[in-house]
């Protein structure tokens, strides 16, 4: 039987972190009754996996064994060309157990310098998965490509938003107004391809 997701549904979002919270509520533009793993005090999974979608299928599942609703989980991070793709799914991990994402940043300039290479291209990338209570789930994957920039400039956003401009742009993702990131980020390109799968 091919999955469905009904308008309306109750879904439970697999994140404790307010600012993907806040953009997954803007993208999925009131279509469903959104409550958090936060709010409902369910456990934060370890993230186990190498990859991003493997780490969203953990949270969305996790999430939905515990509540017994349709869970939504996105696992997403920021990927640098000058080092192979660091810190992807380790990007909240870099911020440290304070997350502290100015640290975060500073080590990304660092770890570039190290290098010696003057290759600022970078990507964010988002796995969104959704996990029924009785087993399935769909997963997909978008991704946004940019150039970092030093210092960061910009407080809106969350995480490495000030370092990141987006292809196209010239304002860093912390400059930016959150609807414009909202309509072609790395998490709003997966909606769509999670939109195409269920909706
Ligand atoms: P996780 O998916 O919970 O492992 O966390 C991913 C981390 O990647 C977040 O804590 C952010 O630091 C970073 N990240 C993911 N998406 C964005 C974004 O849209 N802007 C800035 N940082 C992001």
């Amino acid at each position: 039987m091919a999955l469905k997701l009904e308008t309306g549904a109750r879904l439970v979002v697999a994140t404790h972190n307010p600012g993907k919270a806040r953009e997954l509520a803007q993208i999925l533009e009131n279509r469903f009754q959104l409550v958090t793993a936060g709010e409902l005090g369910l456990p934060e999974p370890d993230e186990t996996e190498q990859a991003f979608v493997g780490n969203a299928l953990l949270k969305a599942r996790a999430a939905a064994e515990a509540s017994g609703l349709i869970a939504l989980a996105d696992d997403s991070g920021l990927s640098v060309a000058a080092l192979e793709g660091q810190p992807g799914v380790y990007s909240a991990r870099w911020a440290g157990p304070t997350k502290d994402f100015d640290l975060a940043m500073k080590k990304v300039e660092d770890r570039i310098e190290e290098t010696g290479s003057r290759d600022l291209a970078a990507w964010f990338t988002s796995a969104l998965a959704v996990a029924w209570p009785d087993g399935p789930a769909v997963v997909v994957e978008g991704r946004v490509d940019g150039t970092l920039a030093f210092p960061g400039r910009g407080t809106l956003g969350f995480g490495y938003d000030p370092i990141f401009i987006p292809e196209g742009f010239s304002q860093t993702f912390g400059e930016m107004d959150p609807a414009a990131k909202d309509r072609m980020s790395h998490r709003a390109r997966a909606f769509e391809k999670l939109k195409a799968a269920l909706l």
